[in-house]
């Protein structure tokens, strides 16, 4: 073995070991945001080890499940109300959204207020499209692509989403990030993060509720 190849094996047992060991079955609609950032909330891919902290916010909307399902999931219309993801570039096949989304969609969102001076880009891969599961939540998410199969950082967006009676939906949108060292890096945007998600949530609000 390499020399190379030996750190690659280690990290690929600390990193993806525990996720499958302790995959015990997560009950989506029962989360809610942490009050302390540093606990985080598990994601389908990653589950709940490793992780080094959580970006998260959390409101009821007023409309149906379906609706905030699909204006999540329409990326096209991202820039008539996402003022933190303003705009997604979509792979050319898919020209409605969200009619065409599949999982495994790779997409580059551009997102603002993250960096202090400069919009910002990353890299997106769809992971999960469950709008309807039969233990009463619907289920999105989305995971960053760093280029290098995880080993720079590996981080993901879940959106839970559960039907709260008298035509309200409630939204749960969080971003866990996990140990890799690109995540030191994030973790000094942290604060910007947390304010985007914030914002984001509410600009969803509005959206949903003013169309
Ligand atoms: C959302 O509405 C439910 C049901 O009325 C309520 O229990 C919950 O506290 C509300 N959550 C938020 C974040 O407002
Ligand atoms: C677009 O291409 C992807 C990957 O080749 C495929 O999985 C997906 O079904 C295609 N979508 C449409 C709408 O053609
Ligand atoms: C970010 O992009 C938006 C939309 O293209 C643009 O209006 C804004 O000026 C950009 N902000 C920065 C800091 O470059």
């Amino acid at each position: 073995m390499s020399l190379f190849k030996l750190p690659a094996a280690l990290w690929a047992v600390i990193c993806c070991l525990p996720a499958l060991a302790y995959g015990a079955p997560t009950d989506w609609a029962s989360l809610h945001c942490p009050s302390n950032s540093a606990d985080g909330l598990p994601t389908p891919t990653y589950g709940s080890d490793q992780i080094v902290f959580t970006v998260c916010a959390e409101l009821n909307i007023s409309a149906p499940l379906n609706d905030v399902y699909n204006a999540i999931l329409n990326f096209q219309a991202y820039p008539s109300w996402n003022t933190f993801v303003f705009a997604v570039d979509l792979p050319p096949n898919v020209t409605t959204t969200p009619a065409d989304d599949y999982v495994g969609m790779p997409m580059t969102f551009h997102t603002a207020g993250v960096l202090p001076l400069s919009n910002s880009t990353s890299n997106e891969i769809l992971t999960v499209l469950d709008p309807a599961n039969p233990s009463g939540y619907s289920l999105s998410a989305w995971r960053y692509d760093d280029g290098l199969g995880g080993f720079g950082m590996r981080a993901e967006h879940p959106n839970v989403l559960v039907d709260v009676g008298d035509g309200v939906t409630h939204y749960l949108s969080f971003e866990t990030y996990y140990i890799g060292p690109e995540t030191a890096l994030v973790l000094l945007l942290k604060g910007n993060l947390q304010t985007e998600f914030e914002k984001q949530a509410a600009d969803l609000k509005a959206y949903v509720e003013g169309s």
